[in-house]
């Protein structure tokens, strides 16, 4: 008896067609890139801020809407994934005083869930791309856009959670191994004491002022932040406030720490 045998047979492509793929697989490739050029030239994309380019529907979902971001606002927006968890824990809230309000990242989510957001910030150029920002999200009559220092315009406010994003002097935070508070600008987010001629100088930090306003404050602070001295700012006020550490996290990667002091689930 023949027994039967199974054969197969493998095609190798010719030479003259891994030629051809080759090419194909090439002019792909410069078509693909010849579309990225395109479309950061018309993002005005510096070649400081390419690496954020590439993470623009992580930083807004609806970029393609029509999104405008500055070069400070490339790399300094939150993320939408934190920006929308940080504000779902106020969902409900009724002012929020989102303090630096960059391009609008987290003035927006606080928006679509709140009740009213007010947003401050120093840079008018940023302001007119955050208010254009929230048009794309439909949350513009939500919030009340502020063009000034934080420090001179908090007397004047009043709300029931303040957000705090300072700026943490441009991506060169990373090379930090402990960012400690008083490295936050434009001012130090710790209490300072100066002494002179055997006198204190009470300097009043960021942290201060925000709690002249309320005591629930949200920092959003570098991933290499000293957490023990954030959380110091906790037991040094009077009384000392309930506080809750986040990691804030982007496809796995450590993005930001988020400092809940006070009321951390308040719905008004
Ligand atoms: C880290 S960014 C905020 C980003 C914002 N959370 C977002 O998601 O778009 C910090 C912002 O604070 C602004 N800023 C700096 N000093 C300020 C001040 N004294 N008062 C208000 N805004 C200030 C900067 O212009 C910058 O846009």
């Amino acid at each position: 008896m023949v027994a039967a045998r199974a054969s197969s047979v493998v095609l190798q492509p010719t030479r003259k067609q891994r030629k051809l793929l080759k090419r194909k697989a090439k002019v792909r490739e410069k078509r693909k890139s010849m579309k990225e050029k395109k479309l950061k030239e018309k993002s005005n994309v510096t070649p400081l801020v390419t690496k954020y380019w590439f993470q623009r529907y992580d930083l807004f979902s609806k970029y393609d809407v029509g999104i405008k971001l500055d070069e400070e606002g490339w790399f300094s927006v939150t993320p939408e994934e934190i920006a929308s968890s940080q504000a779902r824990r106020f969902a409900g809230a009724g002012v929020v005083i989102d303090a630096f309000s960059g391009v609008g990242g987290n003035a927006i989510q606080f928006a679509k869930v709140c009740h009213h957001v007010v947003a401050v910030e120093i840079d008018p150029k940023k302001v007119a791309l955050a208010s254009h920002n929230a048009k794309i999200y439909g949350v513009q009559d939500k919030i009340d856009f502020v063009v000034g220092d934080f420090f001179q315009v908090a007397p004047f406010l009043k709300g029931d959670v303040v957000f705090l994003s300072p700026p943490w002097g441009g991506p060169s935070y990373k090379a930090k191994e402990n960012f400690t508070l008083d490295l936050l600008k434009p001012k130090d987010g710790y209490a300072m004491m100066i002494v002179v001629f055997d006198q204190f100088l009470h300097v009043h930090s960021l942290f201060q002022v925000a709690q002249a306003i309320t005591p629930n404050i949200v920092m959003f602070l570098p991933r290499n932040v000293d957490v023990l001295q954030a959380s110091e700012l906790s037991w040094l006020s009077s009384p000392p406030l309930d506080i809750e550490v986040e990691e804030n996290l982007v496809h796995g990667r450590l993005k930001g720490i988020t400092v809940y002091f006070g009321d951390s689930k308040l719905c008004l």
